[in-house]
C-alpha cells in the first residue's frame, strides 16, 4: 500500500527528492506529525486554503501537485447515504450505492450491548470503505432533551453514561477500517426548530455533566479522528465559530487532535472562523452571492475572503497552518491510510449484523398475559392494520435518508415468518404519508384516496374476527414525524392513529401495537391495548426483526434509552425549560434569522433525573424493557464499605433467569449521592452490564465503579468534586424497578 501512494505520487512527479529519497510525508514508517509537518512546509498558503474548506457538496480538495488526495465525507449515521450531484442535494441516478441500511441509533442504543455498537461501527465503516469514502459523518451523541426534537432517532438517548458507552465502540468499529468518524452535532442542538437560530445558554454544570460527556469520550475513549460543529449559537456564538466549545474545551481540555467539521451552512462570518477553531468549512451559501449559486466555493468563509485578509496583511497565517495541518492529519489517516481494508458492501455479514441489532434493540414495552409472543401454531388469522407495517422507513427524515438496497417490511417479514398454516390479512386503517422521497427520488406512493371513515371500517372488521391484531404505526420521517430540520408539533400519534387503536381494542382482545418512531410518543390508550412494542427505525431488516421478536424467534432484551413521558409537561425542557426558546424573544422576533435565546432552566434533570425530581410516573421510563422470561436478582453486596477517591468500588448482584427460556438481561446501576453541598439528582446511572441466561441459569453480574462515577462538577471552581460522604449503590432493572440498595461511603 505504501508503495502504491509513492507509485502515485511519482507519478505526478513529486514522490522522491533530488537524492531519490521517499519524502517524509509519503514515508509511511514516520511518526504521523512529521508527516504533517513536512507536507504543510512543502504546500503554498493557496494550497491550504484549499484543503480547509469544500469543493462539492461533500468533498474537500487535496493537494494535487503534492499527490494528497482529495477528502471525501458521506452521511451517516445509519448507513452510506447515495450519491449526490456535485453542486446538489439530488441523487446522481448511479446505480451502484445502495446500501445496507443499518438500524438508526435510538435502537443502538437501546440494545445496552457495547458489542452491538462495535458490530454497528465496523460493519458501517466496511460499507463507507467500499464506497470510497474517508469520513462518516456521525454517529449522533446529542442528548434527549425533549420528545419533540425531530432528530432525537439519530442520537443515543437522554443519559450521558449510556450514550459515552455506546458510542466510544462505534467509533473504534469504523475507525479500524481507516474511516473516520465525525461525531456530531457538537454541541446542544438538542431541537430541529430554529436549528440555525437557537442561542443555548445553560449552567456549565448542566453542560458538562448531562451534554458534553458523550462528546468527551468519543474524543478521549474512541479517539475519533473528526467532530462535526452544530448549527446553534452557544452564549452568542455560533458554534462552528465559538472558541469556547472549539478551542477550550474540545483541544485544550480534551486535547482533541482531529478536525472540527461545519456542519453543512454552519459557518457565518470569516473574521470569527479564523480562531474560532474549526478546520473544515463544508454547505455554506455565502454572502455576496446568489442562494445556492453553484460552484460558490472559492467564496466560502475560508475560501478566497481569508486569502484576502491574509495577502491584506490583516490576519497571519498561524491558524492556517494549524487548520491545514489537522485536515492533513486527517487524511493521513484515512486517504492516505496504507493499513486500509477495502470494505465491502450489502454483504450477507451486513444483513445480519443489521437483524441481530435490531432484535436486540426492539422493546417489549407491556405484555399483559403473555399475549406475546404469537402462537403461531395451527390455523390462525393474523390482521396486520397500519400504514407502517407497509411504509419504506429508510427514506426520508432527512440527511439520513439511504437508498438501500433492500428493505423488509413489518408486513412482508410477518408474511414470511407465518408461513402457509397462518392467513395474513392487511388493512392499512389510516393514511399518513403515503410518499417516500428524499433529495428528488421518489421510491415508493401509496397513495389511497378512501376515506378515515371507510378505512377505519376496513380495519376493524378484518381485527373482529382474527386470532391477533398486529397494529404497526407510529411516526415516519415525514416532516414534523420524526424529521431533521422541524421538530414534532406534539407529543401525540398523528393522523388518527389514537382513535384507531381504541376502535381496534374494542373489537379484540388479542391487540399487539408496534409503534415506530424515535421518540417517544403519548399512549391514551395503554389501558386498552395488551401488548406494545417499541419497534424504532430499524432499516433493511426491520420486517424480519419484528417478526423475530413477535413470533418469539429472538427474545427480546433491549431496555428504552429514555423515558417514555405520560405528557409533554412531565419533561423538564416543557416544565422549566424555555423550549422553543424564549417566549418574550419569540413573540418579539420579526424574521426567520432572528436570534432566539434559550436558557436550559431545567439544569441537570433531563430525563429521568427530572422524573425522579418531579416524582411522576413516567408511561414507561427510562432503562425499562420487558422479556419473555423472568429474571430474579439476589441480593446485591459490595466488596468494601468505603472507598477513598483513588479506589475503586465493585457492586455484585447475582441473577437467574426463571422462566423457560433463554434471555438476556440488563442490569442497571444507579449511584446517589445521600448529602451534597449542590443540589443532585435522586440517582444517576453509572454502570450496566447485559447478561444472556439459559433457562434456570444463574450469573454473578459485577460493575465497578470509580470517582468519576461519584463525581458532580463544580461550575464556580470549574472542576469535578467527589464529595466526601454517604453514597448508595442502585442495582435496578430499570430506572424505576429497583432489585436491590447498597450504602456505601466516600471517605
Ligand atoms: C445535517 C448534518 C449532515 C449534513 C450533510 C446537515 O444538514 O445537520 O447532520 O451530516 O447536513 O448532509
Amino acid at each position: 500500500m505504501k508503495l502504491q501512494i509513492i507509485a502515485a505520487a511519482v507519478a505526478i512527479g513529486v514522490a522522491l527528492n533530488a537524492a531519490g529519497e521517499t519524502p517524509v510525508y509519503l514515508d509511511t514508517t514516520k511518526p504521523l506529525e512529521e508527516r504533517v509537518n513536512d507536507a504543510l512546509g512543502r504546500m503554498t498558503t493557496e494550497e491550504k486554503v484549499a484543503i480547509i474548506h469544500a469543493q462539492s457538496k461533500f468533498s474537500s480538495a487535496g493537494v494535487p501537485r503534492l499527490g494528497i488526495p482529495e477528502l471525501w465525507c458521506t452521511d451517516g449515521p445509519h448507513g452510506i447515504r447515495p450519491e449526490v450531484f456535485w453542486d446538489e442535494w439530488d441523487q446522481a441516478g448511479w446505480t451502484n450505492d445502495s446500501c445496507t441500511a443499518f438500524p438508526a441509533l435510538t435502537c443502538l442504543a437501546a440494545t445496552w450491548n457495547t458489542e452491538m455498537a462495535q458490530l454497528y461501527g465496523k460493519s458501517i465503516g466496511e460499507e463507507a470503505r467500499y464506497r470510497e469514502k474517508d469520513v462518516l459523518l456521525g454517529p449522533g451523541v446529542n442528548i434527549y432533551r425533549t420528545p419533540l426534537n425531530g432528530r432525537n432517532f439519530e442520537y443515543m438517548g437522554e443519559d450521558p453514561y449510556l450514550a459515552s458507552a455506546m458510542v466510544v465502540p462505534y467509533i473504534k468499529g469504523v475507525q479500524a477500517n481507516g474511516v473516520a468518524t465525525c461525531v456530531k452535532h457538537y454541541a446542544l442542538n438538542n431541537q430541529e426548530q430554529r436549528r440555525h437560530t437557537t442561542d443555548v445558554d445553560l449552567s456549565d454544570r448542566a453542560l458538562y455533566e448531562i451534554y458534553l460527556p458523550a462528546f468527551k469520550a468519543a474524543v478521549m475513549d474512541g479517539g475519533t479522528w473528526s467532530i462535526m460543529s452544530s448549527y446553534n449559537l452557544y452564549k452568542g456564538r455560533h458554534v462552528c465559530q465559538n472558541q469556547r466549545l472549539l478551542k477550550e474545551i474540545l483541544r485544550d481540555e480534551w486535547g482533541f487532535d482531529g478536525v472540527v467539521i461545519s456542519d453543512w451552512g454552519g459557518v457565518h462570518n470569516t473574521e470569527q472562523v479564523i480562531d474560532g477553531g474549526l478546520d473544515l468549512e463544508f454547505g455554506s451559501w455565502t454572502n455576496g452571492l446568489s442562494e445556492g449559486m453553484k460552484n460558490a466555493y472559492d467564496s466560502y468563509y475560508m475560501a478566497y475572503p481569508y486569502l484576502k485578509l491574509i495577502s491584506e496583511g490583516k490576519v497571519d497565517t498561524k491558524e492556517l497552518d494549524k487548520k491545514a495541518a489537522n485536515v492533513l492529519r486527517l487524511i493521513f489517516r484515512t486517504a492516505m491510510n496504507p493499513e486500509k481494508p477495502f470494505g465491502s458492501l450489502n454483504s450477507p455479514e451486513h444483513l445480519a449484523a443489521a437483524r441481530q441489532i435490531a432484535g436486540e434493540g426492539i422493546v417489549l414495552l407491556k405484555n399483559e398475559g403473555n399475549l406475546l409472543p404469537l402462537k403461531l401454531d395451527g390455523k390462525k388469522k393474523i390482521a396486520v392494520v397500519g400504514e407502517n407495517a407497509i411504509k419504506m422507513m429508510t427514506v426520508g427524515g432527512g440527511s439520513s435518508s439511504l437508498k438501500a438496497r433492500r428493505e423488509v417490511s413489518p408486513l412482508e417479514g410477518l408474511k414470511h415468518r407465518a408461513g402457509d398454516g397462518v392467513e395474513i390479512v392487511y388493512a392499512r386503517g389510516y393514511v399518513g404519508d403515503p410518499v417516500a422521497q428524499q433529495d428528488g427520488m421518489k421510491v415508493q406512493d401509496i397513495s389511497d384516496n378512501r376515506s378515515a371513515e371507510e378505512m377505519l371500517a376496513e380495519a376493524v372488521a378484518a381485527a373482529k374476527d382474527a386470532d391477533y391484531v398486529v397494529f404497526v404505526g407510529g411516526l415516519n420521517k415525514a416532516p414534523h414525524q420524526d424529521c431533521e430540520d422541524a421538530d414534532r408539533e406534539g407529543l401525540g400519534l398523528p393522523y388518527g392513529q389514537d382513535r384507531l387503536i381504541e376502535e381496534l381494542a374494542k373489537v379484540n382482545k388479542n391487540l399487539v401495537v408496534v409503534n415506530i418512531s424515535g421518540n417517544a410518543v403519548a399512549m391514551p390508550w395503554i389501558k386498552s391495548v395488551p401488548a406494545v412494542v417499541q419497534g424504532w427505525f430499524i432499516g433493511s431488516e426491520a420486517g424480519n426483526a419484528i417478526a423475530d421478536v413477535l413470533a418469539g424467534d429472538v427474545n427480546p432484551s433491549g431496555k428504552l434509552p429514555f423515558t417514555f413521558p405520560v405528557k409533554l409537561e412531565d419533561v423538564g425542557a416543557h416544565a422549566r425549560g424555555e423550549y422553543p426558546g424564549n417566549k418574550d424573544a419569540l413573540a418579539a422576533s420579526k424574521e426567520w434569522g432572528d436570534t432566539i435565546p434559550e436558557y436550559y432552566n431545567e439544569d441537570i434533570f433531563v430525563g429521568y433525573r427530572w422524573a425522579d425530581k418531579e416524582k411522576t410516573t413516567p408511561l414507561f421510563p427510562f432503562g425499562h424493557g420487558l422479556s419473555y422470561t423472568s429474571f430474579e436478582y439476589g441480593k446485591p453486596s459490595a466488596d468494601k464499605k468505603s472507598l477513598t477517591a483513588d479506589d475503586t468500588i465493585t457492586f455484585t448482584v447475582n441473577v437467574r433467569n426463571t422462566g423457560d427460556r433463554e434471555g438476556q438481561e440488563i442490569v442497571q446501576l444507579y449511584v446517589t449521592d445521600k448529602k451534597s453541598s449542590l443540589p443532585r439528582p435522586v440517582k444517576e446511572l453509572k454502570g450496566f452490564k447485559k447478561v444472556k441466561l439459559a433457562p434456570g441459569e444463574e450469573k454473578q453480574v459485577s460493575i465497578t465503579i470509580g470517582r468519576d462515577a461519584l463525581s458532580y462538577f463544580d461550575d464556580n471552581k470549574h472542576e469535578w468534586i467527589a464529595e466526601p460522604g454517604k453514597f448508595e449503590a442502585i442495582i435496578g432493572a430499570s430506572s424505576r424497578d429497583i432489585k436491590g440498595i447498597v450504602p456505601f461511603e466516600l471517605k
